[in-house]
């Protein structure tokens, strides 16, 4: 079995480690510096187990060197937002946070792969690549599988169709300047350009953009945690399985679609060497305007980086 660890035992950790017990892809270590934390909720998870009817071993720790031995490592760990807080609120907290546990990881476990989860994602997935020094491949960001899932739900309630045939795909930083792109959001192959008004599509891309600032609003205390923890979850799947599935995921872009040395959100095929290949899209100009409108944001979040890297 492989050994996948998840560092940050709180509601996304959680959530993240239920998802991939649930498909039975690998061992699970919850890893939480708080103590007795992980351990609870891996017992939590493994009582869980005789009812759900999976095999999955989990276990939990508060000593990081355990995670030695790990296929991939994911990273929930860091404070949340609270209403009326931006990702990028949380830049100064979670990056000298996120900078150890980079060098933990690349310490004990050199050779894995990295899902970065904690916000700010983009800029903390830059952080942790800058630090760790693995290579693009091994270090990416969950944030695309969550903005168009939440995309994906709401174009199928418009509809009154299963959101299973929904597919979408969203570009950019996972914050408010995150890209939906309503040309390549279909219904069993039909953009939804053709199904609803531009008016319609343009409420639903809103409420996209802020689809985890509308749930922090309502939970007061917390953010989104069982939607991230299934989007963290695929992409465990297949980077274990090798499918070579092609999900947006934060990434290192190196000059596609003009933009240069900076995380974010763009199609990849995701495979067991990680990020495979960063897929480039025919965009609008108008598209590719909002994309790299979106890129300055996070090249400006980048020079607050500077004291950590
Ligand atoms: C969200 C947070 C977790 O989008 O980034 O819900």
């Amino acid at each position: 079995m492989n050994k996948v660890s998840i560092i940050g035992a709180g509601q996304v950790g959680a959530a993240t480690a239920l998802f991939i017990a649930r498909r039975q892809i690998a061992d699970i270590l919850l890893v939480d510096i708080v103590p007795g934390l992980a351990r609870g909720k891996a017992l939590d998870l493994s009582q869980a187990a005789p009812v759900e009817g999976y095999g999955t071993r989990i276990a939990g720790t508060d000593n990081i060197s355990e995670i030695e031995g790990s296929t991939i490592v994911v990273v929930t760990a860091g404070v949340t937002r609270r209403p009326g807080m931006s990702r990028l609120d949380l830049l100064e907290k979670n990056a000298s946070i996120v900078k150890g546990i980079a060098q933990d990881i690349a310490k004990y476990v050199p050779s894995a792969i990295i899902i970065m989860v904690t916000n700010p994602l983009d800029l903390l997935t830059y952080l942790v690549w800058k630090i760790s020094g693995f290579s693009r491949q091994r270090v990416l960001g969950q944030a695309g599988i969550l903005d168009t899932a939440r995309f994906r739900y709401f174009v199928a309630q418009e509809l009154g169709v299963s959101c299973q045939d929904v597919s979408a795909m969203v570009l950019g930083g996972h914050g408010d300047t995150m890209v939906p792109l309503p040309r390549y959001t279909c219904v069993s192959g039909v953009p939804i350009t053709e199904l609803l008004s531009a008016e319609i599509i343009a409420e639903l891309t809103e409420r996209t953009r802020r689809g985890g600032a509308e749930i922090v609003g309502l939970l007061k205390t917390g953010s989104a945690s069982f939607a991230p923890g299934a989007a963290a979850a695929q992409m465990v799947e297949a980077i274990l399985w090798d499918k070579k599935r092609i999900l947006p995921c934060s990434a290192y872009v190196q000059g596609e679609y003009g933009i240069e040395d900076l995380y974010m959100g763009v199609p990849v095929k995701l495979g067991a060497q990680g990020v495979e290949e960063v897929l480039k899209l025919k965009l609008t100009p108008e598209e590719l305007k909002t994309l790299r409108a979106s890129a300055e944001v996070y090249r400006q979040g980048i020079e607050q980086l500077t004291p950590y890297l």
